[in-house]
């Protein structure tokens, strides 16, 4: 189905095809995502078959407001509020006690349930005009890029695909949990020393370390199909692998490369814009059809935490 462009009547549309147990792929503002009625078990099933995501792997559930959030999360303590108050809406995925009108498939069958308050004008029209919370993944194959645009939907995914443009923020959001400890279980645009200046010290889970308590975590994730190498000297590796008749291609944040004799993809070297143009990057090397993609490591530092943590995993 083609996309449709921002107005009235397309997102009347959609929100009646959410209504009707349909799929809606629509913009946020951190990638696109592929929504469901969250309150509606076989249409969250669909998501999970057209996606062929794993049961094991939880969906974030979308709300207008924190009003949406009482009729999925059993609890709101203080500190959702206060981040809530802070960061809502926007790139924030809070994981609280489930009610019980939330579906088993939603959840993965745990007693928790993720919500958060998309900043983009078109998911919150579609939100407020749909009038159900909405289950929305990234609207991908599973394992495959997130989309950062409407051109990457698969066609065939969704009943309708919401055209808004480029998504501003262009990874995943953070997903914090708020079940006993704070606890950081994905990096994502909001930082953990933003989240800490608001509630204080929270666990980060041992990200890049070890085991992760959330689902769906740990597998190859946000990956191009074309083999990823994350190194530091990437530019000269490029040449050396070009020169043995290899074609490769650089995905790089350090300036210009002089006369390269591969394809380059150059993004901004601040982690925000580093994070705002990589999938969008890595789409479009991923079309080149070359053999191998070397990108430049990224610096240390939590900063680029979320960006080191996509790039760990499209390169797995
Ligand atoms: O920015 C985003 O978060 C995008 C847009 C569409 O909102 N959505 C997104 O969804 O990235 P998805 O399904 O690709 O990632 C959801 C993440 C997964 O890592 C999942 O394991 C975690 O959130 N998650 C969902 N529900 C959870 C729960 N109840 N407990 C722990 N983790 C949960
Ligand atoms: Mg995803």
């Amino acid at each position: 189905m083609p996309a449709e462009r921002l107005d009235a009547s397309a997102i009347a549309h959609a929100a009646a095809l959410l209504r009707g147990g349909g799929l809606v792929a629509f913009p946020t503002e951190t990638v696109y995502g592929l929504g469901a009625n969250a309150l509606d078990a076989a249409a969250v099933a669909h998501i999970f078959a057209a996606k062929g995501r794993p049961a094991t792997n939880p969906v974030i559930v979308h709300v207008a407001g924190v009003e949406g959030v009482r009729q999925v999360a059993a609890g709101w303590p203080d500190t959702a509020r206060r981040l809530a108050e802070r960061f809502w809406p926007g790139p924030l995925t809070l994981v609280l006690p489930r009610t019980a009108a939330v579906p088993d498939i939603v959840t993965a069958g745990g007693p928790t349930v993720a919500v958060r308050v998309p900043n983009h004008p078109l998911a919150l029209a579609l939100l407020r005009e749909a009038g159900v919370p909405v289950a929305a993944p990234s609207a991908n194959r599973s394992g495959q890029l997130s989309p950062t645009r409407a051109e990457h939907v698969p066609d065939d995914l969704a009943d309708a695909i919401l055209d808004g443009g480029p998504c501003p923020g262009g990874i995943e959001s953070t997903v914090l949990s708020l079940v006993g400890t704070p606890r950081l279980l994905r990096p994502g645009l909001i930082s953990p020393a933003e989240i800490e200046a608001v509630i204080g010290p929270i666990e980060r889970g041992g990200i890049g370390v070890g085991p992760l308590p959330s689902p769906g975590l740990l597998e190859r994730h946000y990956a191009p199909r074309t083999p990823l190498t994350v190194m530091p000297g990437a530019a000269a590796e490029c040449g050396r692998l070009g020169q043995g008749g290899m074609r490769v291609a650089l995905l790089t944040h350090q300036g210009p490369t002089a006369h390269p004799a591969f394809p380059v993809e150059s993004l901004p070297p601040t982690p925000e814009g580093y994070a705002a143009g990589l999938y969008d990057a890595l789409h479009r090397l991923d079309a080149l059809g070359v053999e191998r993609i070397i990108a430049e490591a990224v610096p240390e530092g939590e900063e680029w935490l979320a960006v080191r943590d996509r790039l760990r995993r499209a390169s797995a």
